[in-house]
């Protein structure tokens, strides 16, 4: 499989990608998943999910799987009752794996913490009497602002138990977005810590927190977990510490059984407009797909198998693949704190090594950061645990992807490349990694139990080799419930766009190829239109990524008086490269040569750093501005707002 090992001159970019990597045969032999599932789930949708959802222990069967007649509200496994910590803790205790490890928790600064089921359980058990001793009642919100702690996850199962709804608020998020999350859901109690280690070094955590809950009158108490123990400043009555609070507590909680129907979590999403969407999951079909999922898209064998998801817990990625997902299934996972780089560049590569990891699951934005810094890194360990390797968040090229399986996954380890949403609740479409013959950059196949299509503006499914726009056409058990509070917004935003053929309007552009895989082209949005072409920005940025001088690229269409749209494209050039007076006009006749002439960029800008969200994405919103000579817009929820300034300056000098 290494003949095309991604050293050729002419790498191959979205457009022409053609190269097919079929699971080996003991792989397929050994999997959990073959190729029948998808057979099996078309012949009967509904029989499928509740096959899947007796992977779960309910405290009382559904009576239908599924009751849609009030679309856009599904209603899964209606009449079914369970408890969804119980489901991630207790019972497998109760099966005889309470020594078995939960969690191999990794800090930041070298400390670690290994939580066994038996301990996550007692651990949960605490927190929930804990948080019961605050008068809290089930349906009652409660918003955790937290970095990657133990405690964290002990918090959102201690909800679940009793049934409180819990709104994760990412940790690098600001006051103000915490506040204003706060307000929307009327959070009654918010749990943070002092503070959290970045980059090597503690910085405030309750602080932020402090700031929002100045004026966040629904908020009673704020239970602060001890991290850095660095000082905070202190309302009493109103705060309490995790450790006093929780740690007197029984570790013994008898736990009631929730409808399947019963909310889970709110969790925040920006989403065309300003203000974020909270989107509401409930517990028995979202549980049920989490499970199945992470079951079936890792091929996980909770006995054999170290799993690590690298996301945050303040992204719906954390909330599925960290705590629901993982735990329902009894796996036994890596949770990391801190930053890839700290204290330096092998981190990931060192804990994978220490700790066997044998599925990593991680974003584009982190591969192509790592290919920056260079294959020599993850050369130096050991890295041959790996057998399952996933990417989530965004398109990935294939430049990325051919690199991530060589370079990481040693030239036969199948990546799953896992397309879903906040709103999904849990992946959608991609490769199984015992079943598909993977294509760099593909997500390739809706999973079993799961349809989804492509279809043109007025609703009509595409040919195979066309692209339109990416729609749900079933209901599935993890799907969103709503907007929180805001009913119609969920209609208009979903459902409007296809109301005809009551289908789920995702919002992505995609394309099927002459098989018929799906191949994501990035938000509809981020397509451009140039002199009547679409053009998937994740297009040309995968071509110009694909030139031995780029290490990442972010393209945007700036209006464009003749055209409609132009392609801008910022690139950082890879260390040894430096830009010259040709670099531009070899880049563009780069790209002219791997997707055609129509998709040459109008302007080439060399830069040291793109616009990035915390949570990895580029704003392209911003890189828009420059490309269109504007003001640059609100920078508030890039990740380093500092970067703006050094383009914008950099680009004044060269200019
Ligand atoms: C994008 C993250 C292509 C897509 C789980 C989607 C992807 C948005 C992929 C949701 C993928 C996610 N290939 N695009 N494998 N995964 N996306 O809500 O545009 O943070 O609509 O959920 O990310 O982002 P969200």
């Amino acid at each position: 499989m290494t003949e095309q090992s991604g050293q050729g001159p002419a790498l191959d970019n979205l457009s022409t990608e053609s190269r097919v990597f079929p699971p080996s045969a003991a792989f397929t032999e050994a999997a959990n998943v073959g190729e029948s599932a998808y057979a099996e789930a078309d012949a009967d949708r509904e029989a499928f999910w509740a096959e899947q959802a007796s992977r779960l222990s309910w405290d009382t069967e559904w009576s239908q799987v599924l009751d849609w007649t009030n679309a856009p509200f599904a209603k899964w496994f209606v009449g079914g009752r369970l408890n969804v910590a119980v489901n991630c803790a207790d019972r497998h205790v109760e099966a005889g794996h309470g020594e078995r490890v939960a969690i191999h928790w990794v800090g930041e600064p070298g400390d670690s913490r290994t939580i066994t089921y038996a301990e996550l359980t007692r651990e949960v058990c605490r927190t929930a009497n804990a948080l019961a001793s605050l008068g809290l009642v089930a349906g009652d919100r409660v918003a955790i602002q937290m970095p990657m702690l133990p405690e964290a996850i002990f918090a959102m199962l201690a909800c679940a138990r009793l049934g409180l709804v819990h709104s994760v608020v990412f940790g690098g998020f600001s006051s103000a977005a915490l506040r204003s999350r706060i307000d929307d859901a009327q959070a009654r109690v918010l749990i943070t810590s002092d503070g959290q280690y970045r980059r090597g070094k503690p910085a405030p955590m309750k602080d932020n927190t402090d700031e929002a809950t100045a004026h966040t009158p629904s908020i009673e108490h704020v239970v602060v977990v001890r991290r850095t123990g660095s000082d905070v400043r202190w309302t009493e009555g109103r705060d309490l510490w995790w450790d006093e609070l929780v740690g007197g507590q029984s570790d013994v909680h008898e736990a009631e059984a929730f409808d399947a129907e019963h909310p889970l979590f709110i969790l925040y999403t920006s989403g065309t407009t300003g203000r974020p969407k909270g989107i509401q999951h409930t517990s028995g079909g979202y549980l049920t797909q989490a499970a199945y999922t992470h079951h079936a898209v890792f091929d996980l064998k909770p006995e054999q198998d170290v799993y690590w998801c690298t996301a945050d817990i303040g992204w719906i990625t954390g909330h599925t693949y960290i705590v629901y997902g993982p735990l329902a299934n009894g796996a036994t996972q890596v949770v990391y704190e801190g930053t890839p780089n700290t204290p330096h560049e092998g981190r990931h590569w060192e804990i994978i090594q220490q700790h066997g990891v044998t599925i990593y699951y991680t974003a584009p934005t982190l591969i192509r950061t790592f290919m920056k810094w260079g294959a020599e890194i993850p050369g130096r360990y050991d890295l041959t645990s790996l057998r399952v390797l996933g990417s989530v968040g965004e398109p990935i090229n294939p430049e990325a992807w051919i690199w991530y399986r060589e370079t990481i996954g040693a030239g036969s380890t199948p990546i799953v490349d896992t397309w879903w949403q906040t709103e999904t609740g849990a992946i959608m479409i991609s490769p199984l990694p015992g079943v598909t013959a993977t294509k760099p950059g593909s997500a390739q196949r809706p999973l079993p139990g799961i349809s989804a299509k492509v279809v043109n503006d007025a609703g009509v499914e595409v040919p195979h080799g066309s692209g339109g726009y990416l729609v749900l056409d079933q209901p599935w058990p993890s799907m969103l419930r709503g907007i929180w509070g805001d009913e119609e917004r969920f209609r208009d935003t979903y459902w409007s766009r296809y109301a005809e053929q009551g289908f789920y309007f995702a919002g992505d552009g995609a394309k099927y190829d002459a098989d018929g895989d799906v191949w994501l082209l990035g938000r509809v949005d981020d397509v451009m239109n140039v002199s009547g072409h679409r053009i998937s920005t994740t297009e040309v940025e995968s071509a110009l990524v694909s030139h031995p001088t780029v290490a990442e690229a972010a393209v945007v269409g700036a209006t464009d008086a003749t055209t409609g749209q132009g392609i801008v494209a910022f690139v950082i050039l890879r260390g040894s490269a430096t830009a010259d007076a040709s670099t531009a006009k070899t880049l563009r006749d780069h790209v002219a040569a791997e997707i055609g002439p129509i998709a040459k960029p109008r302007q080439i800008l060399v830069v040291n750093e793109l616009p990035k969200t915390r949570s990895g994405k580029i704003m392209r919103r911003l890189l828009r501005d420059v490309a269109e000579n504007r003001e640059v817009g609100d920078t508030t929820t890039l990740a380093d707002s500092t970067v703006m300034d050094l383009i914008s300056s950099g680009l004044k000098s060269s200019a």
